[in-house]
């Protein structure tokens, strides 16, 4: 659909800017996974997407509960719009149905973003953002490589 864009985000608050920017082409309904290893920066990219969508409530990891809902909040330009953040990693595999992670949020009106969604949620959507962050050995460098895919 696009060529794979990449960038490196040297320090987190780069990373966030990235999501900040990102949030910018994300809206109602769209579908964002995240991909790469433990502490790549997905829940801190997760942070700048919904600075950027100006959405309710703190970004934290949803260790203990799958799926974290935000409400749509004032957003800088474009309709505002609410966030699903799903960390998939606890949910062994295929989600046969977002139904069953029992939200209130209708994911027509929402961005979903999906950690460790590869392989896990891409069905849902006819197309989605597939996200890679990958991290250099002894830095904080992180890696970014993203492209809608359908
Ligand atoms: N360039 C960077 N981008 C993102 N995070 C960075 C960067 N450099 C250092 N960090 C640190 O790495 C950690 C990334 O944690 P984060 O929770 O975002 O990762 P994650 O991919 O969500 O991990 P998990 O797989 O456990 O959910 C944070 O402590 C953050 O401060
Ligand atoms: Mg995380």
């Amino acid at each position: 659909m696009t060529e794979p864009r990449q960038r490196s985000l040297l320090t987190v608050q780069d990373t966030e800017a990235f999501g900040r920017e990102l949030a910018a082409e994300l809206s109602a309904g769209d579908l964002v996974v995240l991909d790469g290893p433990l502490g790549a920066g997905k829940t801190a990219l997760t942070r700048g997407i919904a600075e950027g969508l100006g959405v309710q409530g703190r970004v934290s990891s949803p260790t203990f509960i799958i799926a974290r809902q935000h409400r749509a909040g004032a957003r800088a330009s474009g309709e505002p719009v609410a966030l699903v953040h799903v960390d998939a990693y606890r949910l062994g595999g295929d989600l046969a149905d977002l139904d069953a992670l029992d939200l209130d949020t209708e994911l027509t009106e929402a961005v979903v973003v999906v950690e460790w969604g590869r392989g896990v949620v891409e069905h849902l959507t006819e197309r989605h953002l597939h996200v890679r962050l990958s991290r250099a050995a002894d830095s904080e460098v992180r890696t970014a490589i993203w492209e809608w895919v359908r």
